[in-house]
């Protein structure tokens, strides 16, 4: 909680306050207010104040941060009252009450509200349907009652105009299962009237603004508030039309899901619509008639049609009752009676009491004619006027019946289903001083003092049964206790309810004045009583119509006027029988008591006053036997405006509220208490024999331990199980020391966390390298594997695993792989050269360099041909002049000193001079000769073999060969007159120069190239090969300083 409330929003509990001055107190109230905390604690009692503004306070998120947890966890809220409530009746099974409290306006509605939400937002996990159901009934049940019974007033546009108790029926797994309404003390008269700026019930409005045109026509009604005599005063009161509207569909739409068939909705709109048009009937006199039918009539005839329409009744049925009466008069006789003028006069009288003499609107024009014209025969029914308000008083409660029908929990048995616990919930109008305060007040009051004595005595009377229980010496404390006003109200025989009871049942002309002066007398030494006639020097009251009463929330004074009329039940049985016939189900259902016959109708019944007080006395009891959880509700300002707390006004309220003197009831003894375990478990860390945990013999004795480390065992008194607190002090001091801890716990336990969360981190990582460790070795070994069942048979030749392809192999044996590669390419080409000859090497030799020199640059080279190269001494390819060629190879051996011949061929050759001539080709290991073959090979040009540095040739078959020397022309020849013909030997050429040059360590230059480029003389020409099929021999020609050769083959 620290770090939700802090010292900058004030004491979250007035126990906590340093001095219990009203000063403090208002102090504390006002800075919390202004910081948007409307909700503060007295121990566990929650001080609300009425923020007049939408907070950002409640909804499921607000729900979760109270569920489950203790009072003092969380800022106060009303949430988490609910969840005290709703925890105690679960772990304890105990039921348990919600008062909530406060005058009108001060937000007690809406608090009830906000409970009911939380209580439906935690329960019925599992989404039972039966639970739903009943949760949604619970919920909506609030909507179609504050259309019935609630009223825009002076001081609350929503105000409650009846005291509602609700019970919530629980399960023993903690799901609510069924409920019941009680309603108290409707306030029937604003029917008929309201002040200036007040409305008549909120369903009125809704009916007319909201049925759809069709429905208002059935109704005979139109949308204009303004012409019904009921509704007139409201009606130009704003209220957004369209929200009128949407509040009626709300309201309908509630109804229908709560179980309210759509026959009994059209029976409430037609009941309502009744009473409209009941409150337009006026009257006049006639000359007709005499002494049975009275002197009476009805001015406006069709609205009793309607009235007989709407209520399903004979016309004529409803005529009589508004304009006669019957009479029993003694045994079975029955008397019809009309209204007299002097009847009507009464009634008339007793009208403008009903009504005061305030407010009458256009009602009020009629009763100020009738009022001037002294003695006037024009009246208006009496009944008329009673009839409306007990048809709606009869439907309102009718609907709580309704609803408490379907909330209703059936079939329960305790011993199969455990016993069912209840949460009341009470919100009833608060203590209320009006300009004139009349029965309605006294009843009102009267309640709140009796609530307000049950407040004292639950509140006193739990602290003393808890001192007891644990065993502490306990000294009371002084409190106003209003035991004495609740007396001065409902005592028998001489309260002021059974002296009016008694005005009322005695015969003959008893007048409220009458009343009074018995009051007077009964009462003249109360000191919480007073009137005129007690003490003649106060002007406030007045001669034979005030009374005051000295109430625990301040003085208020009754006016008598009326008092007897409004205790009176003074509705005639035949108005009763005449609904009870009524051919509506629902409105029959509503007059029960219509079905006694007249002649039962001299047993009086029970008298309002009586009624209330007896069904407070009920409630009182109920509440008595529960555990209690308090709302004390504050209204800030009259003005209902947000953000502003008029001081004097609150001052008041926490005054006559009793908030101090609870506050320092909570303190006189001790400011805190605690049971051991949840205070060790709070504060254990203060103390070393108690961190982290105790190994004294008890938790009391470790408490005791930890008292005694921080000096407090003094303040402090040790119960049986709970430990008590003196001083709010001690309590600061604790909670300090516990606040300079809390950081370095914090750092503990972050420490700890932080050091799990790391070895799980570790231990995963580890667990991942395992697994790729074993994962890789099985690759190697798979591969590995593959590799020895593929080269299973490389070692056959005589191809010896030539078309063996290699596996891909993992990344990690690569290297080892491209070892192998080479390993084997060196090992297959072992194999394969062991098996040749040594006299074939040379030529393997020469095949390779050609092969590396030409590198793949000419397709056919003569790679598998044998290479004979000295093809001129050959007698199959020269078998003309072989001999001659031997003879002068000898003579060139001689001088030359030669040790082999590498290659030689017939030559075409053509010059810079584009002289072509047939030409030999001899290369020895020394020289490069050209012979001329027709003068027995006599050599034209020798050349160094070492001056030669390269040879170009071409891509295709054709024998193409240009040779570069060091210092010469280059030599561009192509070989011919081979046996076969055409037979490719420039490969041959150029493999065993190649060979040889890399025998001596030099490098020849070997350039493929489809257009060979020479020099000559230290010209640039070139040379290129063009097909010639039709050519019989291989020669070259000559244009434009370009050769070509012209090859045979296509
Ligand atoms: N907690 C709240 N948050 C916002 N507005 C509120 C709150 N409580 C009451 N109000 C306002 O005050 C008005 C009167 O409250 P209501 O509960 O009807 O008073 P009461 O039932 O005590 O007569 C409400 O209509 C609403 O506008
Ligand atoms: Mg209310």
């Amino acid at each position: 909680m620290e770090d939700e409330e802090g010292p900058e929003y004030g004491k979250p509990d007035f126990v906590l306050l340093d001095q219990v001055t009203m000063e403090d107190f208002m102090k504390n109230l006002k800075l919390r207010f202004e910081k948007g905390r409307i909700y503060t604690y007295i121990g566990e009692v929650l001080v609300s104040v009425n923020p007049y503004q939408e907070l950002p306070l409640y909804g499921p998120e607000a729900i979760a941060r109270y569920q489950g947890r203790e009072l003092y966890e969380r800022p106060p809220h009303l949430y988490a009252v609910a969840n005290a409530a709703y925890r105690m009746m679960k772990r304890r099974s105990r039921d348990t009450c919600i008062v909530i409290s406060g005058e009108s306006g001060a937000g007690k509605t809406e608090a009830s509200k906000h409970i009911m939400q939380y209580i439906a937002a935690v329960t019925n996990p599992s989404q039972r349907a039966e639970v739903e159901r009943v949760k949604d009934v619970l919920l909506k049940s609030t909507c179609v009652l504050e259309s019935f019974g609630n009223a825009r007033t002076n001081r609350n546009h929503n105000s409650s105009r009846f005291g509602k108790y609700m019970d919530i029926n629980f399960d023993f797994k903690g799901d609510p299962v069924g409920g019941h309404i009680h309603s108290y003390l409707l306030e029937k008269s604003r029917v008929l009237k309201q002040h200036v700026g007040e409305r008549n019930f909120h369903a009125f409005y809704q009916v007319l603004r909201g049925c759809e045109d069709e429905e208002l026509h059935a109704l005979h009604l139109e949308r204009n508030a303004a012409l019904y005599n009921f509704t007139r005063q409201g009606a130009g009161l704003s209220t957004l039309e369209s929200d009128e509207k949407s509040h009626h569909q709300a309201v309908t739409e509630a109804m229908l899901v709560i179980g309210f068939s759509s026959e009994e909705v059209g029976s409430v709109h037609r009941i309502l619509a009744a009473i409209l048009h009941l409150g337009n009937i006026e009257f006049e006199e006639t000359e007709e008639g005499g002494p049975e039918q009275g002197t009476l009539a009805v001015t406006k005839e069709e609205l009793v049609d309607y009235v007989a329409e709407l209520t399903a009744t004979p016309r004529e049925m409803v005529l009589h009752c508004l304009l006669a009466r019957t009479v029993a008069s003694g045994g079975r006789e029955v008397i019809e009676k009309g209204y007299t003028a002097a009847e009507a006069s009464y009634a008339r009288d007793a009208c403008a009491k009903v009504f005061g003499v305030q407010q009458w609107g256009a009602l009020g024009e009629t009763e100020k004619a009738l009022r001037e014209e002294a003695g006037s025969e024009i009246a208006r029914s009496r009944q008329a006027l009673v009839c409306p308000q007990a048809m709606y008083q009869r439907l309102f409660e009718w609907v709580v019946n309704r609803i408490n029908s379907v909330m209703e929990t059936r079939g329960r048995d305790p011993r199969r289903d455990g016993k069912d616990t209840v949460i009341g919930v009470l919100d009833i109008y608060g203590f209320e001083v009006l300009p004139v305060n009349s029965f309605e007040q006294l009843c009102i009051n009267y309640c709140n003092e009796k609530l307000q004595q049950l407040f004292i005595q639950l509140i006193l009377k739990q602290e003393q049964e808890e001192y007891e229980r644990e065993g502490i010496t306990w000294q009371t404390v002084q409190y106003f206790n209003n035991a004495s006003i609740v007396e001065l109200v409902e005592r028998p025989h001489r309260g002021v309810l059974a002296v009016l009871d008694e005005a009322c049942s005695t015969a003959g002309t008893i007048t409220d004045r009458i009343f009074l002066q018995t009051l007077d007398t009964h009462h003249r030494h109360h000191a919480h009583y007073t009137s005129r006639q007690l003490c003649p020097t106060d002007k406030t009251m007045e001669f034979g119509r005030d009374f005051r009463i000295k109430h625990y929330a301040g003085d208020v004074t009754y006016s008598v006027e009326g008092f007897i009329d409004k205790n009176r039940d003074s509705l005639f049985q035949d108005f009763k029988r005449l609904l009870y016939n009524s051919t509506d189900p629902t409105l029959r259902a509503m007059w029960p008591d219509g079905q006694q016959d007249i002649t039962e109708v001299t047993k009086r019944p029970l008298t309002a006053g009586t009624l209330f007080k007896n069904s407070m006395v009920a409630l009182v009891e109920n509440l008595a036997v529960k555990e209690p959880f308090y709302i004390r509700c504050i209204k800030p300002n009259e003005d209902k405006v947000p953000a502003r707390l008029d001081e004097a006004h609150c001052r008041h309220q926490v005054a006559y509220l009793g908030l101090l003197e609870n506050v320092r009831v909570r303190r006189a003894g001790f400011a805190s208490r605690q049971p051991y375990p949840r205070f060790l478990l709070r504060y254990k860390m203060t103390c070393e024999y108690t961190w982290p945990n105790h190994l004294l013999g008890s938790d009391r004795a470790a408490v005791s331990a930890l008292l005694e480390q921080h000096g407090l065992q003094g303040d402090v008194a040790f119960g049986h199980t709970k430990l008590f607190i003196r001083s709010p002090r001690t309590l600061v001091t604790l909670e300090q020391s516990r606040a300079r801890l809390i950081p370095i716990i914090v750092l503990l336990l972050q420490k700890a966390w932080r050091g799990t969360l790391a070895r799980w981190r570790c231990r995963k990582l580890r667990a991942v390298y395992t697994i790729m460790r074993w994962f890789r070795r099985h690759k190697v070994r798979a591969h590995l594997a593959e590799l020895q069942r593929r080269f299973q048979a490389a070692r056959q030749p005589p191809h010896y695993g030539r078309d063996l392809v290699w596996p891909q192999a993992p990344t990690v044996l690569q290297p080892f792989q491209d070892t192998c590669h080479t390993l084997f390419s060196r090992w297959r080409a072992r194999q394969l050269v062991k098996n040749i000859p040594p006299s074939d090497m040379a030529q393997i030799k020469a095949k390779v360099a050609a092969m590396v020199a030409l590198q793949e640059l000419r397709q056919e080279w003569g790679c598998r041909r044998a290479w004979a190269r000295d093809y001129l001494s050959s007698a199959t390819d020269n078998p003309t002049a072989s001999g001659l060629f031997a003879q002068r190879l000898k003579t060139l051996q001689d001088k030359d000193g030669f040790k082999i011949v590498l290659f030689s061929s017939h030559v075409r050759k053509v010059n810079r001079f584009n002289k072509r001539r047939d030409r030999a080709l001899l290369l020895t290991d020394r020289h490069l000769y050209k012979l001329e073959p027709g003068r027995q090979y006599r050599v034209m040009r020798a050349v160094p073999l070492d001056a030669v540095t390269g040879l170009s040739v071409t891509s295709g078959r054709d024998q193409l060969v240009v040779l570069h020397a060091k210092g010469q022309d280059d030599l561009v020849v192509c070989l011919h007159r081979s046996q076969p013909p055409l037979d490719n030997r420039v490969g041959e050429l150029v493999g065993v120069l190649a060979a040889h040059c890399q025998g001596e360590g030099r490098k020849l230059e070997v350039r493929v190239s489809d257009c060979i480029p020479l020099r000559q003389r230290g010209n640039q020409r070139s040379v290129s090969v063009e097909a010639r099929p039709e050519q019989p021999e291989p020669d070259f020609c000559c244009s434009h300083g370009t050769f070509t050769l012209l090859w045979p083959s296509p």
